[in-house]
């Protein structure tokens, strides 16, 4: 799936829609995150870097991982342009590679893990990634039925309903504190704009 991402990764910040979206999401989690209490980021499947720079100038450092190099370049580009010391890039796949030696006290993933089959194993990676206390703010589609990627029998998760994400997070010594599902993912299908709902959710890493 890398592939396709690779190829959108030079204009995937000229979609209006997607900016929109972006600036919805970081609405909700500035006032859900208390930035003081948060020194260490990662941002999971980042893309182009369009939600952690949001809070990059509020935080001591960011580490944007993502699969795609192409879409690392473009975080790389943004970094030198604004001058950021504190940005560092990793291209890496959680699932299968080993896990940076760091821990965090935020890790972000938007719209990356409904493309993540093996879905127990990346969230028990966040949980050991995460300091005590620590959160994961995750914000992916909500159920839907598998138009979203044109039922595409490759992507594993047709989103996330709450109870599962709920359980999911138990099982792995995470607690949801926030859930909202009222904001809405647009996208154009056969050529009409639909609207699928998106979440919100921060779970709190458990100290055992
Ligand atoms: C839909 S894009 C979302 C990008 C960004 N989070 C945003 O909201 O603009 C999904 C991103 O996840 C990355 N990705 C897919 N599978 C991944 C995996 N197993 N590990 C890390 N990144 C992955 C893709 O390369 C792509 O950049």
């Amino acid at each position: 799936m890398g592939n396709t991402f690779d190829e959108r990764a030079a204009t995937w910040d000229e979609n209006p829609r997607r900016i929109k979206l972006i600036e919805n999401v970081w609405e909700v989690l500035e006032q859900q995150l208390d930035f003081n209490a948060i020194q260490t980021v990662l941002d999971y499947g980042c893309g182009t870097g369009l939600l952690g720079y949001k809070m990059a100038e509020r935080v001591n450092q960011i580490t944007f991982c993502d699969t795609s190099k192409p879409m690392l370049e473009q975080v790389e580009k943004k970094r030198k342009f604004y001058g950021y010391e504190n940005v560092k890039t990793l291209c890496s796949d959680f699932t299968k590679d080993v896990l940076p030696k760091e821990k965090y006290n935020l890790i972000l993933s938007m719209l990356v893990l409904h493309h993540v089959k093996d879905i127990q194993k990346i969230i028990a990676s966040f949980s050991q990634l995460l300091n005590p206390s620590g959160l994961f703010c995750w914000i992916d589609l909500d159920e839907e039925d598998g138009s979203f990627h044109l039922h595409d029998g490759s992507i594993p998760h047709h989103g996330f309903g709450k109870t599962n994400l709920e359980n999911l997070m138990l099982h792995h010594h995470l607690e949801m504190v926030f859930y909202t599902n009222e904001l809405r993912i647009l996208k154009e299908i056969e050529g009409e704009l639909k609207e699928f709902p998106l979440f919100v959710m921060i779970a709190e890493k458990l100290t055992i």
